[in-house]
This record gives structure tokens, sequence and C-alpha cells, in this order.
């Protein structure tokens, strides 16, 4: 039985009317990538990202120009920029796309490249971000994914500006939903499953109307296949989201994942990073401080982000806590599939906030007050190997 027993399945549910066909039956290998992708069936996945010249991306790009400079990352730099086609029958389009480049000084080579590749051309969901193609041209490796116009969770979740719109209350929830069924497309429709390994709300990444998409697959691990039930590998990923079994052990599991997605509904329950060195010593751990209300129901609502202003539904509120906490049990054993996880966001998705007549309660918890941060500019948590 699952773990959310309680909560019964929608009738119809939008992720189960998604399930594509599977990608893979059988794969020897359970750590290469490059394996799986040979024995994906041609029909399977978007399966057609283009390979462009440097030129190509040079033009879509206007040279690198800083104009069109959006961030940077482990990988490298990312660049908005435009793509034009002509199809066969000479009808052409312009589509917008963020192009990254590799660094040359960047820790993620071009085997991530690779894996990032692969992967993506194999797997299509509306909730992975969409591979349109790549350039190996010499020692160039940039990746050309479409663009989301609304960023990264994080530029809305932490830090944000005075003047800007926090998230509320029902969209932080649509993107928790959203999240899990690419987890869970992942985990259960990708044959052999597919490790993400790098759940984190930078890798979340949202169009205007704040539909998630998971980005970055580079670290991506095919998952153990027949009665093994973990892969070995060197412990990556970024400090804070990684599980404590999987940091000490090596052994990385789907519910290493797990782990990663309830520090990530922390995150949007809080509105405050897993781990903020701008703040003093004893406050940077979010789940230090968390841990004492996540025990007891009654301190729940001191977890909520104070820019929510108490406008959320006190019941699912609460349902979205015990979720956080039963994918942060320290036991892999204990947290839930991402089946159940499902089950349970949709549960919570059905039981929207709706704003009643007049201003909503102000919540103040100074515990998890988030707006000194803000001020002093949070930083973000440091990527690690080892
Ligand atoms: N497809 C995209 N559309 C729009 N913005 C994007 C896209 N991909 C990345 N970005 C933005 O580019 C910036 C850098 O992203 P990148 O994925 O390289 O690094 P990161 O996720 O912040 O860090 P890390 O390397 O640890 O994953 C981020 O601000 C991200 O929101
Ligand atoms: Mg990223």
């Amino acid at each position: 039985m699952g773990c959310f027993g309680c909560f019964g399945p929608r009738a119809g549910g939008a992720s189960a009317a998604r399930k594509p066909s599977r990608l893979v039956n059988h794969c020897t290998d359970d750590s290469s990538v490059v394996d799986a992708r040979r024995k994906v069936a041609p029909d399977v996945g978007n399966g057609c990202a283009h390979s462009f010249t440097f030129k190509d991306l040079l033009v879509a790009t206007g040279y690198f120009n800083q104009a069109n400079f959006i961030g940077q990352g482990g990988f490298g730099k990312v660049y908005k920029g435009k793509i034009s086609r002509t199809n066969a029958q000479g009808v052409s389009d312009t589509q917008v796309v963020a192009v990254k480049q590799l660094g040359r000084e960047s820790l993620q080579g071009s085997a991530e490249f690779l894996v990032e590749v692969l992967l993506l051309t194999m797997l299509s969901h509306p909730n992975l971000v969409s591979l349109v193609g790549f350039c190996a041209q010499g020692d160039e490796r940039l990746l050309v994914y479409e663009y989301m116009p609304f960023g990264s969770l994080e530029s809305h979740l932490f830090d944000v500006p005075v003047g800007k719109q926090p998230l509320d209350w029902n969209t932080r929830v649509k993107i928790a939903v959203g999240v899990a069924d690419g987890l869970w497309y992942l985990h259960n429709v990708a044959d052999p499953p597919i490790i993400y390994r790098d759940m984190k709300a930078a890798n979340v990444l949202l169009d205007e109307d704040f539909n998630p998409k998971l980005s970055d697959f580079g670290l991506a691990k095919v998952g153990p296949v027949g009665d093994r039930t973990h892969v070995s590998t060197r412990v990556m990923g970024t400090f804070g989201y990684c599980a404590p079994d999987y940091a000490v052990t090596g052994k990385l599991t789907l519910k290493s994942d797990i782990y990663s997605f309830g520090v990530l509904l922390l995150e949007l329950i809080t509105g405050r990073s897993i781990y903020d060195a701008s703040r003093p010593k004893p406050e940077r751990d979010l789940l230090t401080l968390a841990r004492p209300c996540m025990l007891n129901k009654r301190k729940y609502h001191r977890l909520a982000d104070p820019a929510l202003q108490g406008a959320y539904p006190p019941l699912a509120f609460n349902q979205l806590v015990v979720i956080s906490s039963m994918c942060l049990q320290e036991q892999p054993q204990f947290r839930p599939i991402i089946n159940d996880i499902v089950v349970g966001l949709n549960h919570i998705a059905s039981q929207p906030y709706v704003s009643s007549m007049g201003s909503p309660a102000y919540c103040v918890s100074p515990q998890f007050d988030r707006t000194p941060s803000r001020r002093r500019g949070g930083r973000r948590p440091a990527q690690y190997s080892s």
C-alpha cells in the first residue's frame, strides 16, 4: 500500500494520461547512458535534436552579445538566442532558445555534455526541458534548449527583490505537482529508470504560466536494473540537496532523488534556500531549523513562508509538510516512491487557496523570516563532487 493511502487518486489523473510508450526494454549495463541510448527505439523520445555549427549559434546569439546573457552555472554561460529555420516546403519560422556554452574552466566536462544530449534526445515529457540541438565542433560544446521565459524557480523563491510579487500558494503547489510529474516520468516511464541526481530550485525552469520543467541532465544516471538496488557512483550533486545515505555510501538509488525533492518542497513551503551562507551560522542550514517544526504538527505553521501572508489552506499546507518530511527521512526505505507523492500532491492541488473577502491574515514567523537575507543577498548552495 502506498504511503498516502488516505488520498484517493484523481480519476483519469493527468500523469497517467501522459504516459508515453516505454523507451527501452532491457539494459544490461546499469550505469551507461550510451548503452541505454543504443537500445532506444527510434520512434520514442523527442529524438530530433539538431546538430548546429558554431557559426549558427554565433548568429543566433548575436555573437554571444552581452545583452543576450541570461546567467551562468557550473557548465558555463547561458545566452538567449533566435534560431531561424526553413522547412522542406520553404516555410520559415523562428524559435527563441537558450544557448549554454561549456566554459573552458568548467568542472562539468564533455562527459556530462554527452549525457545531457543523449538523455534529452531520448526523453520527452511536458515537465522536462526540450533540447532543440547541440554543437560539438572542434572543442566547442554548446547545448540549445527551448527558452523558458520565467527563468529558474530559484529566482522566484529566494531573495525576491522588493516590489516583485512572491509566488502564491496555488502556484507553489502547481510547481510541486509539475516537478513530481517530471520525476515520475524519469523513475517510471524511462526504462531503465533515470536517476536525475540534480534536483534543485535552480534546475527547475518556468514557462510564462509557471509550468515547471526539469533541466540539467548532465549528472543523471541510468538507475539499477534487475535485482540490483543501487548504482555506485562518485557522490555528485548540490550541497544540501544530496541524500545523506548517498553522500555517505555513494550508493545512488531512486530514493536519492526523493530526498532532494523533499528539500525542494521544504523550500517551496518556507521560501528559503536549503543553505544560505549569507546568514549567521546557526541559521544557515534550513533543515536544522525546520526539523523541530516538522516533527510537531502544532508547529507546522511556523514553517510557512512569511511572504505567503497566511494565504494558504491550512489542511493542504499541513499535508505538504507531511509529504516533505516523508521524503526527507534519513533512511531511504522509509521515503515514499514518486507515484505516491504524485497522488498526494494532486490531492493537495485539489484544495486550492481561495482568497476570502478582505486581506488574508498575516503570518509572521521570526524563525523563518527571510527578509534580512533578501537584503543581504542570499547565496546559493555550492556544487560539490568527491
Ligand atoms: N532553457 C532556459 N531558458 C531560460 N533560462 C535558462 C535556461 N537554461 C538555463 N537558464 C538560466 O541560465 C542560468 C544558468 O543556468 P545553468 O543551468 O547553467 O546553471 P544553474 O542551474 O544556475 O547552476 P548549475 O550549474 O549548478 O546547474 C540560470 O539563471 C537559468 O535560469
Ligand atoms: Mg541548471
